[in-house]
């Protein structure tokens, strides 16, 4: 499975979300951060503004949703064109009725795990999933230090998904910069969110190579192992 970069529009400039979406046309998806002041404290856009994105990306949508009752909003997005469509383990109610719903509707289905929430429980849920998320900060806000015993926990899902020979990507979201990428993609991560290492770049096309060239050079060296 290849590297995918996704960047987090969360912290660009969102006075023009076009602009900002053509400045990483380079990357893989664009990630979408929809938050609703109760999953966490924190209030972003929902529907109609990733309904607005889906016709003028240049990049997939990559939806991560950190609301709750994800059961009765999610399948929307999916609907909506979103390529992927990730929903939060603690939220959801029936996780494995969603994940199918969501591929049913043509979407990549994810869940994503907050630091403290055990591996353990989502095992059940892995063969609806394309992607799982580890989440590497709290959820809510971008600009985050990474939290490493995160990795532990990206090696465990690694092992858990070759175990039972699944294809599954492992994106981690917070704190990715060129200081923690390598080190992720060495623990099994494929799949990376960027937020401020990509817009508060200089050059967000430059820096989302350098991430691109440092993950590849953990993800060699894990296979090496
Ligand atoms: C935080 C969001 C992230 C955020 C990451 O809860 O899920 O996607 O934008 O921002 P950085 O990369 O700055 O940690
Ligand atoms: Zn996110």
């Amino acid at each position: 499975m290849g590297i995918r970069i996704t960047p987090s529009i969360l912290n660009s400039d969102v006075s023009d979300l076009r602009a900002q979406l053509d400045l990483i046309a380079t990357a893989d998806w664009a990630h979408v951060d929809v938050m609703d002041n109760h999953f966490v404290p924190n209030l972003t856009w929902g529907l109609p503004v990733v309904e607005a994105l889906v016709p003028i990306t240049p990049v997939p949508l990559d939806i991560h949703l950190m609301i709750t009752d994800p059961d009765r909003w999610a399948p929307a997005y999916a609907e909506a064109g979103a390529q992927s469509v990730t929903f939060h383990a603690e939220a959801a109610s029936a996780p494995i009725r969603l994940a199918r719903e969501l591929r049913r509707l043509g979407a990549r289905s994810a869940m994503a795990l907050k630091p403290t929430t055990e591996l353990d429980a989502s095992l059940p849920v892995l063969p609806e999933l394309d992607m799982l998320l580890v989440m590497t900060v709290d959820p809510g806000f971008g600009g985050q230090s990474f939290i490493d015993p995160m990795l532990d926990k990206i090696r465990r899902a690694r092992r858990a998904i070759a175990d039972r020979d699944l294809d599954i990507r492992i994106q981690v979201d917070g704190g990715i910069n060129p200081d923690t990428i390598e080190r992720a993609a060495e623990a099994g991560a494929d799949t990376f969110v960027a937020g401020t290492a990509v817009f508060r770049a200089e050059d967000p096309a430059g820096a989302i190579a350098r991430l691109r060239e440092l993950a590849e050079a953990g993800h060699a060296r894990a296979h090496r192992h």
